[in-house]
């Protein structure tokens, strides 16, 4: 495949939309086609299962189910959206991706290895060029959003499984260090752009 993909990771609040644009604009200024996209969700049926998926009034999904309803979700949009784009040499920015599953449902509610496996499956291994994760701890994520918005099921979560969201993401970005840049996103907005563009000329340039 031509084309070159990255992911964002982070929490709420975490500033992922803001950095998405910048780097959409620095790509894009160094003539290359890019693409955006997002999970859960980036096709018609993915959009369906991310409505499903984060529906706070279907309180009794099992944890199993939710995996694999963003596993379900992701096997279309790998198909049918991320991978013909690769092929046809575009750069494809995805905000979150596997890693948020391996971190929300493997670690924080603790199916394990079995998130990573289904993902094997339902990605065909399809793996980032580069991740990037804006790492924020709950406590300032929640200063950050008070008042914003209404939360959905995801998101009323208690502060513990945060907690193991934060700490998942870590681990992961300490596992494969060669492929996650892990950030502090309460760095100010151009100090973070440019962390991010140091690494993306090594893959764009
Ligand atoms: P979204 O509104 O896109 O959240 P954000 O702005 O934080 O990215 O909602 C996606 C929610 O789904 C978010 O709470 C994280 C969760 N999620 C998982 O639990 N597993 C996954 O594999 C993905 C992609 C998202």
């Amino acid at each position: 495949m031509k084309g070159i993909f990255i992911t964002i990771e982070g929490g709420d609040g975490s500033g992922k939309s803001t950095q998405i644009e910048l780097i959409k604009r620095y790509v894009t200024e160094h003539g290359h086609d890019v693409v955006l996209t997002r999970e859960p969700g980036g096709t018609r049926i993915s959009e369906a299962i991310r409505e499903l998926v984060l529906d706070k009034s279907l309180s009794e999904m099992t944890d199993m189910t939710e995996a694999l309803l963003y596993a379900a979700s992701r096997a279309q949009h790998t198909e049918t959206y991320i991978v013909p784009n690769l092929i046809a040499g575009k750069v494809v920015i995805c905000d979150r991706y596997v890693d948020s599953s391996i971190v929300y449902q493997g670690i924080a509610r603790g199916l394990g290895d079995s998130v990573r496996i289904i993902n094997e499956y339902a990605t065909n291994h399809l793996t980032p060029d580069l991740t990037i994760l804006l790492d924020l701890s709950h406590g300032e994520s929640m200063e950050r959003k008070k008042g914003q918005k209404e939360l959905d099921r995801l998101e009323m979560e208690e502060a513990r499984f945060h907690e193991k969201v934060s700490d998942g993401y870590r681990q992961l970005a300490h596992e494969y260090p060669e492929r996650i840049l892990r950030i502090d996103a309460s760095l100010p907005i151009e100090k973070i752009h440019d962390m991010i563009v140091q690494k993306l000329k090594q893959l764009i340039d």
